[in-house]
């Protein structure tokens, strides 16, 4: 058990659930619709990275300028369709093993949060039961600057009452890592952070978190 750990602050994009092939299919029907080459591994550029950089990445391929406006449209282009396919997710898309995990951290006594740079991390929530579960949800709602910036993990900690030092953050983007790392939080890896230089606890599977507490 690492025993000056009180509470864990979990990503949600990845790490709780899988909304990544959303995004991907959101960003794509956008950039078809307005001719701009995008593919998986740009994508995995936009892993934990808020919307409106995203877009930047998106738009590095592109020689014109897009003005504020045009961006702005864009995003919510982007967000109609990503709410859209987020509509059809239920209680089924959170797994046995997710929720069973977390209900065993939260037996040993630890404190529970969301720490998501997304601003639709509430619905998401909802929409697979998980609506009134966490003790804090921190997300791209009350946040000004997103990850690699601790701020979300800052204000999730906050929110629970510890110092950064006493919680745990997981991960599955690099740029979630960095963010705790900056944070001076302890930090496990999941997916494709599971192998990053800074990860403590690399993760193969969600319960693997029973054998750090
Ligand atoms: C993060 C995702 O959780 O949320 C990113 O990993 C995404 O890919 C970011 O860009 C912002 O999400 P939203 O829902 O506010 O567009
Ligand atoms: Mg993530």
């Amino acid at each position: 058990m690492e025993s000056n750990i009180r509470g864990i602050i979990f990503d949600l994009d990845g790490v709780i659930c899988f909304t990544d092939i959303f995004h991907y299919q959101a960003w794509k029907k956008m950039a078809d619709n307005e001719g701009i080459e995008f593919n998986e591994k740009i994508n995995e550029r936009l892993r934990g990275v808020s919307r409106a950089e995203s877009l930047e990445i998106i738009l590095e391929k592109v020689s014109r300028e897009y003005t504020p406006e045009e961006k702005a449209s864009l995003m919510v282009q982007k967000n109609n369709m990503y709410r859209e396919l987020l509509a059809t997710m239920t209680t089924a898309d959170l797994s046995d093993e997710v929720k069973n995990t977390l209900d065993t951290l939260r037996e040993k006594g630890l404190k529970l949060a969301i720490g998501s740079s997304s601003k639709n991390a509430k619905f998401i929530l909802q929409q697979i039961g998980l609506g009134d579960y966490f003790d804090a949800v921190s997300d791209g709602t009350n946040i000004q600057r997103s990850k690699p910036d601790p701020q979300v993990f800052l204000m999730a900690a906050e929110m629970l009452g510890f110092a950064p030092e006493e919680c745990l953050v997981v991960e599955d983007a690099e740029a979630g890592i960095d963010a705790a790392d900056a944070g001076h939080f302890h930090k496990a890896g999941i997916g494709p952070a599971r192998n990053y230089g800074k990860t403590e606890f690399p993760l193969n599977s969600f319960a693997d978190l029973l054998q750090i507490f």
